[in-house]
């Protein structure tokens, strides 16, 4: 049984930041820099959290390797994003890139290196020279470990800024006033058991995405959408949920993730006649097409009976660029063939299929972090509250994120929620404020509940049934009625993620604890994706419906926002008017 309320241990901060990945670290590191007090949130030690994964690069019109500019880059992510990215953030987003990742380097991340000593950059799918007329190198690149190399620069900025980490520690739910505002989080310290109240003039959302609710994913573990199920308890809607991205280049059977930026070298994708498909699904970039295009003509090949082997992948060829290149540019993706698919690339291609990467959608946003709940049709920020990264929905993904886009969006707008709320600090330098008991007992009951429950489901079968759910009806492509079987599926799957309980109920590193409170979050995003997706009656991006094939832009060119209570939705405007430019119109979306 936890203690009682009013025995609970209390920390207070300026800031707290939940998440240490490249979008928390980047928004601590301003915020320290600045001379705030930072507590920042981490299930795992800084530097294992999934920005580590991130392999191909980090993208910027540099023009290193050949003329590129920031609103060529504009236009990739508008049509990239189906045109359901907001077009203010996304040319925010292209603005500020180059001036982000010269900061990085400036910091000390070892990027690769061309012989002028400029960053190399390599092509990614999508991005494109002059409106999509030829691939353009835009990927700037640390080999093949870009997030690896990020992660740790950032945390090695922040130790030298005096940012306070608090390691294995989750939090648990948003506190909020009667006013609706969030002053501060419960926290669970892995290593004791113990709950803490940390009060905090601003909360930062930067918990990542949530990947594990499918069976079959790229993402690490700890992926399960902790910032996504804490805002939906709190009342907030998510938005866009509907949209997650399949990265086309998962090792079969295994998941682990091969870098895009193995065909922006010049890997290339065949089927069992040997046969360089994508040259007919996308004559201009072939292989480097965005990826819900190519992870849609993958399955499609599989499907029409052209997959290799048994039949249920295509392969990824390599070997033609030579052992030198793939040691140099690409040496983890060798060695993760190596390991997990039993085949060396230098002289075997490796067996892939389209596997669930990346979400789209999150917590609505503007382009300084600020949390925007919208209601009957009413915007409001919700006060002291901000996500960033790939938690929130700022939105310059829309419908299907380009890759390397990723990375920017973390450091862009880590930088800019941190700014913003150095800026305003002087406003809010008043004392902490008194947060309600109501709302500490709201999280405290959570958490006896499970505590207490000495029988029930259990926590591994319940969460098992949630991702075989969503992988079997929630795909590459979707039906509108598998979609709405998916719905009950997951709708008769919540009131058991109610009554999980776990055996041991030591306190010291309790592993089934954590996963117990968990899977409280997966159940809130497969909730608002499947509820999300089964409603939106088109195809856009990464949502592709065989039933209703085209885009409607008449009827969906808008946000979806999904409210936990009652499983609610509703929509609201894409933002088509950017800061400065033309607006880049809806047209056909060929490569
Ligand atoms: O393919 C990759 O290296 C992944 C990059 C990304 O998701 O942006």
């Amino acid at each position: 049984m936890v203690a009682a309320t009013k025995s609970l241990p209390r920390r207070q901060f300026d800031v707290v930041v939940v998440g240490a990945g490249g979008a928390g670290m980047r928004c601590s590191l301003q915020l320290a820099q600045a001379g705030l007090s930072v507590a920042v949130l981490s299930k795992v030690f800084p530097t294992r959290s999934h920005t580590v994964a991130a392999q191909g690069g980090v993208s910027a019109s540099l023009g290193n390797m050949s003329e590129d500019n920031w609103y060529w880059h504009m236009y990739d992510t508008v049509k990239g994003s189906d045109w359901l990215g907001d077009q203010d953030a996304i040319e925010f987003m292209c603005r500020e890139a180059p001036h982000a990742v010269y900061e990085l380097e400036h910091f000390g991340m070892p990027f690769d290196r061309n012989a002028d000593g400029t960053i190399y950059q390599r092509p990614f799918g999508g991005h494109t020279a002059n409106f999509g007329e030829k691939p353009v190198q835009r990927a700037c690149a640390a080999a093949d470990r870009t997030g690896h190399a990020m992660l740790h620069t950032l945390y090695q900025r922040n130790v030298a800024a005096r940012t306070q980490f608090f390691v294995e520690w989750m939090a648990l739910d948003l506190l909020r006033n009667e006013q609706g505002d969030v002053l501060g989080v419960t926290a669970l310290e892995m290593e004791t058991g113990d709950i803490y109240v940390l009060e905090a003039k601003q909360t930062v959302l930067a918990t990542g995405g949530a990947g594990r609710i499918w069976a079959a994913s790229t993402n690490a573990f700890i992926n399960t959408g902790d910032g996504l199920g804490m805002a939906a308890r709190a009342g907030i809607p998510l938005q866009d949920m509907e949209f997650w991205q399949f990265h086309p280049t998962g090792v079969a059977g295994a998941g682990v993730l091969i870098t895009e930026g193995v065909r922006g070298e010049g890997g290339i994708l065949l089927n069992k006649d040997g046969e360089r498909f994508m040259e007919r699904y996308a004559p201009t970039l072939k292989d480097l097409a965005p990826r819900d295009f190519v992870s849609r003509s993958m399955d499609q090949e599989i499907k029409e009976g052209r997959g290799c082997g048994d039949g249920s992948y295509v392969v990824l060829k390599l070997d033609h660029l030579g052992a030198e290149t793939i040691q140099k540019r690409l040496p983890s993706i060798r060695e993760i063939a190596i390991k997990f698919a039993n085949v060396d690339p230098i002289k075997d291609p490796i067996p892939v299929v389209p596997t669930i990467h990346y979400q789209m959608g999150g917590i609505p946003t503007n382009i300084y972090g600020q949390v925007i709940s919208t209601i009957g049709g009413e915007s409001n920020i919700v006060n002291g509250l901000y996500a960033i990264g790939e938690c929130a929905a700022t939105s310059v993904h829309g419908a299907n994120r380009l890759g390397t886009n990723s990375l920017l969006d973390l450091i862009v707008f880590g930088r800019s929620a941190g700014n913003f709320i150095v800026n305003q600090h002087p406003e809010r330098q008043h004392a902490h404020q008194p947060i309600p008991q109501s709302s500490i007992d709201y999280s405290l009951d959570r958490v006896n509940k499970l505590e207490t429950r000495t029988s029930g489901e259990k926590t591994q079968d319940v969460g098992n049934a949630i991702r075989m759910a969503m992988q079997h009806h929630c795909g590459v492509f979707r039906t509108i009625d598998l979609l709405k079987k998916g719905v009950d599926a997951i709708e008769g799957l919540a009131p058991q993620v109610e009554n999980i309980y776990f055996k041991d109920k030591s306190k010291v590193f309790n592993t089934a604890r954590v996963e117990a409170l968990e899977l409280t979050n997966m159940i809130e995003v497969a909730r608002a994706t499947i509820t999300s997706a089964a409603n939106r009656t088109e195809s856009r991006g990464a949502h592709a419906l065989n039933d209703h094939p085209e885009r409607d832009d008449e009827n969906w060119l808008r946000h979806t926002l999904w409210f936990s209570e009652g499983s609610r939705l509703e929509y609201k405007p894409v933002q088509m008017k950017p800061l400065t430019v033309e607006s880049f119109p809806p047209k056909a979306r060929t490569f």
